[in-house]
């Protein structure tokens, strides 16, 4: 299906501290299921989100090195913690904290993913916000190789993980 264009706006849509926005995914990224809070956040009804492409959520101000982080990962059988910034119907947005993980057979083959979101510390979306910029500036000069190893040189100067540093920005709250 052919993904819509939609303007962004500067409006933001705050998650609640309790909510849980949930969605599953085939192997290949097409929405299986969306919970009811999802539909509330992203704007959309149910029948425009099952059997559609996950992009269709995708803000243009998210680097394209933190979906590849997030792929590389799951499709390797392991978890993915991340902030994203998610594109509204409406163009407006909202950040969530995510954790993706893996959905396997009885055989132990991967036949989906499953995405739960948590509302992020607002206090730590500026740190986020200016890390992704610096990241798609670097992406728009030298594509998706800069972008990369502009993130590894942030995490060698602040000598910390991917992981220990979105782990330590979400916080034990
Ligand atoms: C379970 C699951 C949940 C996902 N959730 C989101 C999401 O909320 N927002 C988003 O932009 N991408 C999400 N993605 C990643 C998308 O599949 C896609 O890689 C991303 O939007 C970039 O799309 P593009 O490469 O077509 O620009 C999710 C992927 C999986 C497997």
């Amino acid at each position: 299906m052919h993904k819509p264009h939609i303007t962004p706006t500067n409006e933001e849509k705050i998650m609640d501290q309790n909510d849980f926005i949930v969605s599953k995914t085939d192997t290949k990224g097409i929405i299986t299921y969306c919970n009811q809070i999802f539909m509330d956040m992203a704007g959309y009804k149910e029948d425009e989100l099952i059997r559609v492409n996950h992009n269709l959520i995708r803000h243009p101000d998210m680097p394209q090195v933190a979906f590849k982080l997030a792929w590389d990962l799951i499709q390797s059988g392991k978890e993915f913690f991340g902030f994203v910034k998610n594109l509204q119907k409406n163009g407006g947005f909202y950040w969530v904290f995510a954790h993706i993980t893996p959905d396997y057979d009885p055989n132990g083959n991967i036949i989906g993913y499953t995405s739960v979101r948590r509302k992020p510390p607002r206090e730590v979306l500026p740190t986020i916000d200016g890390l992704y910029k610096q990241l798609r500036d670097a992406e728009a000069q030298g594509g998706m190789k800069a972008s990369g190893e502009l993130l590894m040189q942030f995490l060698e100067d602040n000598n910390t993980t991917y992981d220990e540093l979105v782990l330590s920005l979400q916080g034990d709250r």
